[in-house]
């Protein structure tokens, strides 16, 4: 059992064979923090690493004990005003207006396996085996409310997953202005935070900074998990780097707004908390009412970063990711979004297709453009059935034309918005998100459906099953266009208002869920202008995601490089686009572009008629390349090699699961001259495999590999080069 509860101690410890977590009854009966990181030993009492000292000026829970004070004490989940001067995980106000709360230790139960979160995303197990749970039930007599925090530890992963729930079992109304789905009182303040922020077309870059006193945090107030903060955040200590020392991960397992924050004391107590963002919500909860938080999964590595991201990737891959396409290899795609955007018709599209298979494309992707009067982004959205005039055919006949060619055949949607120009908005303008008497602000010209209204969810669904139903549908591409303002829903009452945009997301969950289910042998593709939605929430209905609207090979290293922090390769769409790029203008090669949208859900998004015989024959070099290795690449075990933050030159690799094969994606931004000579030492090999080494064709051992490196030089280190910039190559590893 890797949860031991320790009785004459009252200390809970879950444990597996790498990673300790361990917290206590304390004497006021609430919660205790102990310890989180790398396993120690089972003992029965851990009580040293309370560390309660008598310290001035502050508050303390009993008199003639100037030692115990909660704003001292390290603890599970802290409350404001008994004690603790911190940000509490929890507020609620009470029907005398009080802050004040007491949630205090009840009973526990340990089980098996990991239960799962009523209409909420989460990580699972198949087999119960798998995980343990504890779940601490904690209870507040005067406001007659339980508080249960469940605790899942994986058995054979280094993972730790949180989330928090509340009932009120009393007669008196409570408003809960904050709950987190986690707090975590780590006992020193040595880290960097890592956190993964951008804008639209520069999605997750990576940045460090120190911890300080006060509070750092990140967060989304958007209505979308966002393009500006993933919600994510790493804690690594000074020395971590991709190959080696510790580090914390914190992933929110929720699509809307977030907070993420670390509150350092002036004690150097850290305070991890994160969960959905307090700005704007607020819940009622009466006599039977509860609420569920999101899930938070708990990442600890002493391998470093590569450690840290492969433990999420293969916990998201196998445990989150569900459906027929989770271990599948992915379809190779062609999007015909660059290619035409709005201005294409039902032949061009089959011209597009025709090639594509000619040169091995499997799955065809119509994008947005083919409904209602949608010719531009002015209109149309909320009409799902086909514009006759631009495919005659329909989406049932177009489908069965790609079918017919021996291609799978995709759709985009954008289920969530509309336009006022469109028969949806005109026929229920009370299905939109608008606040009474203010002005509604657009985003591309488009408004948000009131998508924590049941009715407009279930009007949306019946549309969409109607056009997938007569067609033959393999994917569908899931956007959204807009983040959200002038939040108010006209089917809520005054004091409901705080709890919509929650239950807009749950909303698009529900959604996701119904049509998953429906049509379970479709894949699902998420996107919000790009990756402003790439968060683990989606993952848990669409296994892929278009990991941003930059389809430039350069700029596309440091988007898919953050995004592998938490993100599996599988789950990134990256696709080989046109040069000059559309959106950055840069003229890379076709080699380059390819080679780096091989490392995750590959494709083309770009008119291939257009392109010459030679370059034709190239992309076909491509595809069958792309067939050989995707299950290698989709779901061997990345590496990190060298970082397009830091360096001129990216180095990534992917090696599979029996360490037979690995790829090494070398990129070079600019040329140089005359420079030294390089190598990079390789991570994952079998040290006694010996490997052949395409481009250099010859053979290495695999401790060779990894510790000597593989020799990277070129003839820019002569003083004669003429490869140029954005230079790429692919070595492909074969052990003999
Ligand atoms: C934004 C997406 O990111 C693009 O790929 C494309 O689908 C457009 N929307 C279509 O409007």
């Amino acid at each position: 059992m890797p949860i031991k509860y320790h009785k004459l101690s009252q200390t809970f410890h879950l444990y597996n064979n790498e990673i300790s977590y361990i917290f206590k009854i304390l004497k006021n009966n609430q919660l205790g923090h102990l310890y989180y990181g790398k396993a120690i030993r089972d003992k029965d009492n851990y009580d040293y690493l309370l560390e309660t000292y008598s310290r001035g000026m502050s508050v303390c829970t009993f008199e003639n004990d100037s030692s115990f004070s909660l704003d001292h004490i390290k603890q599970e989940y802290p409350t404001y005003g008994t004690g603790d001067m911190h940000h509490p995980a929890i507020d609620i106000t009470l029907e005398n207006g009080s802050h004040i709360v007491n949630f205090v230790y009840k009973q526990h139960e340990i089980i098996k396996g990991k239960p799962s979160l009523e209409n909420l995303p989460a990580t699972y197990v198949e087999d119960n085996n798998e995980s343990t749970t504890l779940k601490i039930t904690l209870y507040d007599d005067v406001i007659e409310t339980y508080l249960i925090l469940s605790y899942t530890i994986y058995e054979n992963r280094n993972v730790i997953t949180r989330n928090a729930y509340i009932k009120n079992n009393g007669k008196q109304k409570i408003v809960i202005n904050q709950i987190m789905s986690m707090s975590l009182d780590l006992p020193d303040k040595d880290y960097e935070m890592i956190e993964l922020t951008g804008a639209w077309a520069r999605e997750r870059y990576v940045k460090n900074r120190k911890l300080e006193h006060g509070i750092q945090s990140i967060y989304s107030l958007r209505g979308c998990s966002s393009n500006a903060f993933n919600p994510f955040i790493a804690l690594k200590r000074e020395h971590c780097d991709e190959y080696q020392g510790e580090v914390l991960g914190f992933s929110l397992v929720y699509s809307g707004n977030f907070l993420a924050q670390v509150d350092v004391d002036t004690y150097n107590v850290s305070r991890v908390s994160m969960g959905i963002h307090p700005h704007c919500f607020g819940l009622e909860l009466n006599k039977n009412e509860d609420f569920q938080t999101p899930e938070v999964v708990i990442v600890y590595s002493d391998n470093g970063l590569n450690g840290m991201s492969q433990t999420y990737h293969s916990l998201y891959q196998e445990r989150l990711c569900r459906g027929k396409y989770r271990d599948l290899e992915r379809p190779i795609l062609i999007n015909n979004w660059e290619a035409t955007y709005f201005d294409f018709d039902e032949d061009k599209i089959l011209e597009i297709a025709k090639k594509a298979k000619e040169l091995g494309i499997e799955l065809f992707v119509l994008d947005d453009g083919w409904f209602g009067k949608r010719n531009d982004d002015h209109r149309g959205l909320g009409d799902w059935y086909p514009n006759l005039n631009k495919i005659p055919s329909g989406i049932s006949g177009l489908s069965r034309k790609i079918n017919d060619l021996g291609m799978k055949f995709g759709l985009w949607v954008e289920l969530e918005m509309v336009n006022k120009d469109s028969d949806l908005y005109r026929e229920h303008p009370e299905y939109t998100l608008e606040t009474p008497q203010r002005h509604s602000s657009h985003g591309r010209n488009q408004y948000v459906l009131d998508f924590s209204n049941d009715e407009v969810v279930q009007y949306i669904y019946k549309m969409i099953s109607k056009v997938i139903e007569e067609s033959h549908i393999d994917y569908i591409k899931w956007d959204m266009n807009r983040c959200m303002s002038e939040v108010y829903s006209s089917c809520h009452n005054s004091h409901e208002q705080g709890k919509v945009m929650h239950e807009y997301i749950l909303g698009v969950y529900h959604l996701y869920d119904k049509l998953t289910k429906k049509f379970p042998n479709i894949l699902f593709e998420s996107c919000s202008s790009g990756g402003a939605r790439f968060d683990p929430g989606m993952l848990y209905y669409a296994p892929q995601c278009w990991t941003s609207d930059n389809t430039d090979a350069i700029e596309r290293l440091k988007i898919q490089y953050g995004t592998s922090f938490v993100y599996p390769l599988s789950s990134m769409g990256s696709h080989v686009s046109a040069v000059p790029n559309h959106q950055i203008c840069r003229n890379t090669t076709l080699d380059t572009r390819a080679h780096v949208a091989y490392f995750g859900s590959f494709g083309y998004e770009l008119d291939i008629t257009k392109l010459s015989i030679d370059k034709q024959n190239m992309v076909k070099q491509q595809v069958e390349f792309m067939k050989a290795y995707r299950r290698l690449i989709q779901f061997g075990t990345f590496y990190r090699l060298k970082s397009p933050f830091e360096d001129n030159e990216t180095i990534w690799m992917v090696v599979s699961k029996d360490k037979s094969q690995a790829l090494v994606g070398y990129y070079r931004t600019l040329q140089e001259i005359n420079v030294g000579y390089r190598r990079i030492k390789l991570l994952g090999l079998n040290k006694n495999y010996s490997y052949h080494v395409s481009l250099l064709d010859q053979n290495f051992y695999g401790d060779e590999l990894m510790n000597v490196g593989l020799i990277t030089s070129d003839s820019s280190s002569s003083d004669h080069n003429d490869e140029g910039d954005f230079v790429s190559r692919i070595y492909v590893l074969k052990a003999n």
